[in-house]
């Protein structure tokens, strides 16, 4: 089994310009207030590791799993030189996370390389169940060539499942039964499930998706490292960056654990200062994605009706992604003279994996002499250095956290720092982060509008016809 080199966290967080001291006692977070929830975090932090030593948490362990990375990156480099396509079909946590990755780390033009450039299949995505997106995806593939995998934890949410279906009754078409069989691989439950029914049915290759783990932290999964590993991601990186981000995060002060400290002046600023909506800012294309995954996480895990002791409270902070600079032209101008009611966490990138110089600047228009031998790279970077003083001289609490570059260690480091940070949070708002009643009463009205067998009684209630009319109109299918 491969063995993992130690490494160490590399990613650095600047949370001055979130301080009372820098925007002032009505919008930061001041050293008394973060000295009173101190306590708190320590308690928590020891509640969490109890649970972690009894077999909860299990979303910590993920990082040791060196048996499932090194099975799946021998399976990947089988799969990515006899697959043209691949073709993941899944939502929400089971496909924000391997997105994330792959736009992080592969090249942003990937799909567009030569076959000896690229490295793998081509990567698409199914995850909404939109006619026009499906069908354009599925006349673009080379279905002979394509390997899908379907991944859903429960093995029947309704997006996934209809358009599995839909895709293998098209790969079906192409190849037949038995070689779409061979083609089509499933990460879900080990055990249960309609999806693992179905592949122990057909004969599908199974990778697990971890039980007592919720979907939105089995990025460094099979779910996350599976399509990864097929566009040429370096999974035991991954693993190496969270773990190492693990290791940092032992500790239960609130100053010196990241994630603790990113958890407390998240909810602090929500709770105290007014501060209801949270903005991760990246300044690099390539990490949108996990900003994006982090909304995910952020909204599903704190947005909660109820607190552990089952009061109404309606927890959470609203998750916005934006990237620097595209939107210091459509965002900033709201977020520095519109409500202050936002903390900013932009995400600096010190060295680029590419160097554009700009160079030359026509000598008659002297104006532009300015760009002349500069870097894209270190413009990008003094656009988010000018955003941080705009924000902060407009009394806007602010953080940055900086990686060196962004490499598979350090998007480990970002995927568990900010699950870790997530789980805090819920511990400081007093709610459950793990479940999801809200996305589960969704699935299931679904379920019951589509006429699913076993829904009948909720479909009688969502057509009820209440006083003044009926709030629905269905369409027939
Ligand atoms: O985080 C979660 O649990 C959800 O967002 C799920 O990932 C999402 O609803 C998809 O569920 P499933 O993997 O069961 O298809």
């Amino acid at each position: 089994m491969t063995e993992l080199a130690a490494t160490s966290s590399r990613l650095t967080i600047d949370y001055r310009n979130a301080t009372a001291g820098a925007v002032g006692e009505e919008h930061g977070v001041s050293p008394a207030m973060l000295a009173e929830v101190a306590s708190k975090v320590r308690e928590e932090h020891a509640r969490i590791a109890a649970e972690h030593a009894a077999g909860g948490q299990r979303w910590m362990n993920l990082p040791d799993d060196l048996a499932l990375a090194d099975e799946i990156a021998a399976f990947a480099e089988q799969a990515r030189s006899r697959y043209q396509d691949y073709l993941l079909i899944g939502i929400g946590g089971s496909s924000l996370g391997a997105i994330a990755t792959i736009a992080a780390l592969a090249d942003p033009y990937r799909n567009l390389l030569p076959d000896d450039r690229r490295g793998g299949p081509r990567f698409f995505v199914l995850d909404n169940p939109d006619p026009e997106k499906v069908r354009a995806t599925l006349e673009v593939v080379d279905l002979e060539h394509t390997l899908v995998n379907v991944v859903t934890k429960s093995g029947q949410t309704a997006e996934t499942m209809a358009n599995f279906l839909v895709a293998r009754q098209a790969l079906e078409a192409v190849v037949g039964k038995q070689r779409a069989s061979e083609q089509i691989v499933a990460t879900t439950d080990p055990k249960e499930g309609l999806l693992r029914k179905l592949a122990d049915e057909e004969g599908y290759r199974t990778f697990p998706v971890p039980p007592g783990v919720d979907g939105r932290q089995t990025v460094l999964s099979a779910v996350g490292m599976l399509p990864a590993a097929l566009c040429g991601v370096d999974i035991h990186g991954l693993l190496r960056g969270a773990a190492a981000m693990r290791e940092r995060c032992r500790g239960d002060d609130v100053l010196t654990n990241p994630a603790y400290l990113l958890a407390a002046i998240a909810v602090l600023a929500d709770t105290r200062l007014g501060k209801s909506m949270l903005v991760t800012m990246p300044y690099a294309d390539a990490l949108y994605g996990v900003a994006d995954w982090f909304r995910q996480l952020w909204a599903e895990s704190l947005g909660k009706r109820l607190s552990v002791s089952g009061e109404e409270v309606f927890a959470g902070q609203t998750p916005i992604k934006a990237l620097g600079a595209i939107d210091q032209h459509s965002q900033i101008q709201l977020y520095t003279e519109g409500p202050n009611d936002k903390l900013i966490a932009l995400v600096a990138v010190e060295r680029c994996r590419a160097r554009v110089e700009i160079g030359g600047t026509p000598a008659g228009t002297p104006e532009l002499a300015y760009l002349q031998g500069a870097e894209l790279g270190q413009l990008l970077d003094r656009e988010r250095l000018a955003t941080a003083w705009a924000l902060t001289e407009a009394r806007r609490p602010n953080l940055t956290i900086a990686a060196p570059e962004i490499d598979a260690a350090v998007v480990g480091e970002l995927f568990f720092l900010h699950q870790l940070q997530t789980v805090m949070a819920g511990a400081l708002y007093g709610v459950n982060p793990f479940g999801q009643p809200g996305v589960e009463a969704g699935k299931n009205a679904t379920y019951a509008l589509m006429g699913r067998e076993g829904y009948e009684g909720l479909r009688d209630d969502l057509l009820a016809e209440p006083e003044g009319g009926s709030h629905f109109t269905l369409v027939p299918v």
